[in-house]
């Protein structure tokens, strides 16, 4: 049969084996018979995972040593790496093109991503309830460049939720080499996930305007925290002191699936409602092209070409441009 025909299911992405390892000791071991089900009844939904597929599975087997934080890039010790070792690691990841979060050093190799995500790890990484020890969930975590930012903070678990099938290969090649079972990510969306009251931290960063009803969106986290859990929830915002929205017609810097621009007391009004408490801002942050850029391994459009080009201030929609805020709160 040609692989192109193969229907694969989500369980091909994270096995039961490797769901029983990374939930043992933590709320989740008692779910991985329901997610095994979920993973096991769905199917992934995008031609082009046979080759993302086979990228995963062509990178070379190499000794590594303990993953670390460095200069900003996720950095990935591969010590004695042979040339022929480090051209074919670098084929199958650019087979993973294109890489937006990171940016992640392998090696010899820097995988300079369209995102500099330590960036938005620095601004809340203070303010934050210390992950030491906390059971965390990141809905909509990308290729989880954030999950072994919350791991080396000392997460007990860092799990991550996300539909994307290219993001969850990008995932499993980070995983390849930086083998830790409590750093996990799940294929489904944050809406099938069935687990509730079993986090102590639950991070959302860049969805919530990608849902057409945001309060249900901050409700299901809200669920998802243990009692006194922490939410971190970072989003797009309006500028404004009022409490507004922008609605958006059609796409927003470029963007499509974006629903409303809300101003930071909009969105905590949301928060309010969805019963959150010490609902506080500790950012808004006008997103710069050094942040969000082209790259070599992200070679599209990036933040600047959806800027207008007379009036730096708007988009070439003719709306504010982009900034984002973090709030945290309190179930
Ligand atoms: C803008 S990216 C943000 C990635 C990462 N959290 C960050 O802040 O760098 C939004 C991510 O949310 C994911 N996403 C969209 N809808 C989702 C849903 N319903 N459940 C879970 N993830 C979702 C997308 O696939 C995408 O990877």
């Amino acid at each position: 049969m040609n692989d192109e025909t193969i229907k694969y299911k989500l369980i091909d992405i994270v096995s039961e084996a490797q769901l029983i390892d990374g939930f043992n000791g933590t709320p989740m071991a008692e779910h991985v018979s329901a997610i095994t089900a979920l993973l096991n009844e769905h199917e992934i939904e995008h031609g082009f995972y046979p080759r993302w597929r086979d990228a995963v599975n062509a990178l070379p087997k190499l000794n590594t040593q303990a993953a670390r934080n460095d200069e900003d890039h996720w950095f990935i010790d591969l010590p004695n790496i042979s040339n022929e070792n480090a051209s074919q690691l670098e084929s199958a990841l650019k087979e993973l093109m294109p890489w937006r979060k990171g940016p992640f050093k392998l090696g010899p190799i820097t995988i300079d991503t369209e995102w500099r995500s330590s960036w938005k790890w620095n601004r809340l990484a203070e303010h934050i309830t210390p992950l030491e020890g906390r059971d965390v969930l990141d809905v909509g975590c990308g290729n989880g460049y954030h999950l072994w930012r919350m791991h080396e903070a000392g997460a007990k678990l860092a799990l991550g939720v996300e539909p994307s099938p290219l993001f969850n290969c990008q995932f499993k090649a980070i995983q390849r080499y930086a083998t830790t079972p409590s750093v996990m990510m799940l294929p489904l969306t944050f809406e099938q996930f069935p687990v509730t009251q079993a986090f102590d931290s639950v991070f959302s960063m860049g969805v919530l305007y990608h849902r057409r009803e945001p309060s249900e969106h901050l409700q299901s986290l809200r669920d998802a925290l243990k009692p006194g859990g922490e939410l971190i929830l970072e989003t797009l915002i309006a500028p404004g002191e009022e409490d507004s929205e922008i609605e958006i017609e059609d796409r927003y810097a470029n963007m499509r699936n974006l629903y409303q621009l809300p101003s930071v007391l909009r969105v905590a009004r949301w928060m309010e409602e969805a019963s959150f408490k010490d609902i506080r801002c500790i950012s808004v942050d006008v997103t710069s092209p050094f942040e969000q850029r082209t790259t070599e391994w992200m070679p599209y459009h990036s933040l600047s070409n959806a800027l207008d080009p007379d009036n730096k201030l708007l988009t070439i929609e003719g709306l504010p441009r982009p900034r984002r805020a973090i709030l945290i709160a309190n179930r």
